[in-house]
């Protein structure tokens, strides 16, 4: 491909140092999300090196390292005023990789670089910022805050990939009684048990509703997050809810599931959906600043970017391969 050039004023061109792949990727290739067209770059996370800016930027400037976050930011549309820039009216939003090529490749053009981006820390690992672009707003805002957990709630999360084990995690800043990780890998729920998961389900081989009605006296979980993106899984994370509990959609959909509004509308639930808006990354770089959270522990795999093939393998087969988060970079990793 053709390196990227500037096409806006407010663009920026960041040389990617170190990008990764998420689990929308595979829905992508899975054909989940028809808007990605054949011959788009993809991915939307990644650190790098502000390589060339438009004439309209004014606070980054070449030679910066910075996060590029999934989320660009216009800044100046009302769904960007209001913190919601995964809403942007003014072209922005969820775009890298989707809509426009993204951070799989050597070169990105970042738009709306002033607001769309954040400086590395000093000090701080590339790779450990890399993981503030999507997986840990994504699961925090989407997953945590939207389903308002509290102290001593019970959180079930169902899926326990990069996003599940992020929404782990930063359930935990909220003291829940229990974490009940459901996955059908059990390498993925053995990360969830270190990543703070105290009851870990495989529900290929155990029903993961027995098990929470267990811890609740019968009643289901206050919070239950979605962080797979395939109907059985919703389905599922609506039938662990108890009377009056939130359920809070982070998976990406590609087909229809089913609501059983005949049994859920005497329920009192409340159902959240969302994509990122990343209105998160300042707090999250300070919890991860002051080690409230420990975003190392998600990278289990190295690759340059010459290995994109075998990189997107190994996180595609995670079950036998144990991938959390591979890491891509451009000059081969140290560790
Ligand atoms: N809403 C957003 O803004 C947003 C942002 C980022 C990611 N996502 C979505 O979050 C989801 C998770 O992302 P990820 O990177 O962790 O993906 P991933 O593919 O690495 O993880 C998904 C996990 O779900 C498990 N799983 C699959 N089918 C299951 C089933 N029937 N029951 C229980 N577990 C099952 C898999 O074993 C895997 O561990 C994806 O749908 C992704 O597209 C959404
Ligand atoms: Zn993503
Ligand atoms: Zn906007």
């Amino acid at each position: 491909m053709p390196d990227p050039e500037i096409a806006d004023d407010t663009d920026a061109i960041v040389r990617v140092d170190s990008t990764t792949i998420c689990g929308t990727d595979l829905h992508i290739l899975k054909g989940d999300v028809p808007v990605v067209t054949d011959g788009r770059i993809l991915g939307h996370e990644a650190v790098g090196t502000v390589e060339a800016v438009g004439s309209g930027v004014k606070r980054v400037k070449v030679g910066d390292r910075v996060l590029v976050s999934c989320v660009s930011v216009c800044g100046t549309c009302r769904f960007c005023r209001e913190g919601h820039a995964g809403q942007c009216l003014g072209g922005g939003g969820w775009i890298l990789g989707y809509k426009i090529d993204g951070t799989q490749a050597e070169y990105v053009r970042v738009p709306f670089a002033d607001a769309s981006t954040y400086p590395v820390p000093a000090g701080a690992a590339d790779e450990d910022i890399l993981m503030l672009a999507d997986i840990l707003p994504a699961a925090y805002e989407v997953g945590v805050l939207n389903g308002g957990v509290r102290p001593g709630d019970v959180v079930a999360i169902a899926g326990s990939g990069p996003v599940g084990l992020s929404a782990i995690m930063s359930a935990r800043l909220f003291s829940p009684s229990h974490i009940i990780a459901i996955d059908l890998a059990d390498s993925r729920l053995e990360a969830a048990k270190q990543f703070g998961a105290d009851v870990t389900v495989n529900n290929a081989t155990q029903d993961p509703l027995e098990v929470i009605r267990s811890l609740t006296g019968g009643l289901g979980a206050d919070v239950t997050t979605e962080a797979v993106g395939v109907p059985a899984t919703f389905e599922l994370a609506v039938k662990l809810s108890r009377p009056g509990g939130r359920i809070a959609n982070i998976g990406v959909h590609g087909e229809p599931a089913t609501l059983h509004l005949e049994e859920q509308w005497i329920r009192n639930i409340t159902i959240t959906t969302g994509l990122v808006d990343a209105y998160s990354t300042p707090t999250l770089l300070r919890l991860l600043a002051t080690h409230h959270i420990d975003a190392d522990r998600f990278i289990t795999h190295h690759f340059t970017m010459e290995d994109f093939d075998k990189a997107y393998d190994v996180f595609a087969r995670a079950a036998d391969t144990g991938a959390l988060k591979v890491v891509l970079s451009r000059m081969p990793s140290a560790a």
